[in-house]
């Protein structure tokens, strides 16, 4: 079975995350940086895990478009779906829940809250203010949540499993 990770990064923890996701996962791993143009047909794999990170409350424009681009194939696919965000609990659900379609959070065999990093080299100076004004940080913090990882690595492995016994 081949897997595609589609995602998008703004400071580098999602790209960190898919990372891991792609050393964990057994077979053929490709990735997709939708900020990049590489010319990548999705029907062409059977497991598809999509990923963003949070800022604003949003999910990245982009995945979003991809979701909705690829609805009738996705729900037709093995998918798993995950965000890195700073907010944990409800928050952090709630941000989950918005970021993509409801058919497709319904459909996903493999969902994570990764946890997430503030880098303040990577940050803009707006970006420094904002977080520094609601985050109450100023340096830089990672929070990656390694648990999670393995638990959605756990979740793809065994719907490889579960069709290779078919
Ligand atoms: C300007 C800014 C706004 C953010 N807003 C949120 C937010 O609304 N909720 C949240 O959980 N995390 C928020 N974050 C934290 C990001 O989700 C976190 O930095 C994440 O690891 C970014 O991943 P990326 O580097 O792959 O883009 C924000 C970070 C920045 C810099």
């Amino acid at each position: 079975m081949k897997t595609l990770i589609v995602y998008t990064t703004k400071h580098g923890c999602t790209e960190k995350c898919v990372d891991k996701l792609k050393n964990g996962i057994t077979g053929q791993v490709d990735v997709l940086n939708l900020k990049k143009s590489v010319k990548i047909d999705p029907n062409n794999y059977e497991i598809i895990i999509i990923g963003g990170s949070i800022h604003a409350g949003q999910i990245q424009k982009r995945v979003k478009r991809f979701c909705l681009n690829h609805l009738k194939l996705l729900t037709d696919k093995k998918i798993g779906l995950f965000i890195c965000c700073m907010e944990d609990g409800e928050t952090a659900a709630n941000q989950f829940k918005e970021a993509f379609p409801e058919e497709l959070m319904k459909h996903a065999s493999a969902k994570g809250i990764f946890g997430g990093e503030f880098n303040f080299d990577k940050m803009n100076f707006i970006e420094r203010l904002i977080v520094k004004k609601i985050a109450k940080i100023d340096k830089s913090v990672s929070n990656i949540n390694e648990e999670n990882i393995t638990e959605f690595v756990k979740q793809i492995t065994k719907l490889r499993d579960e069709n290779n016994k078919k």
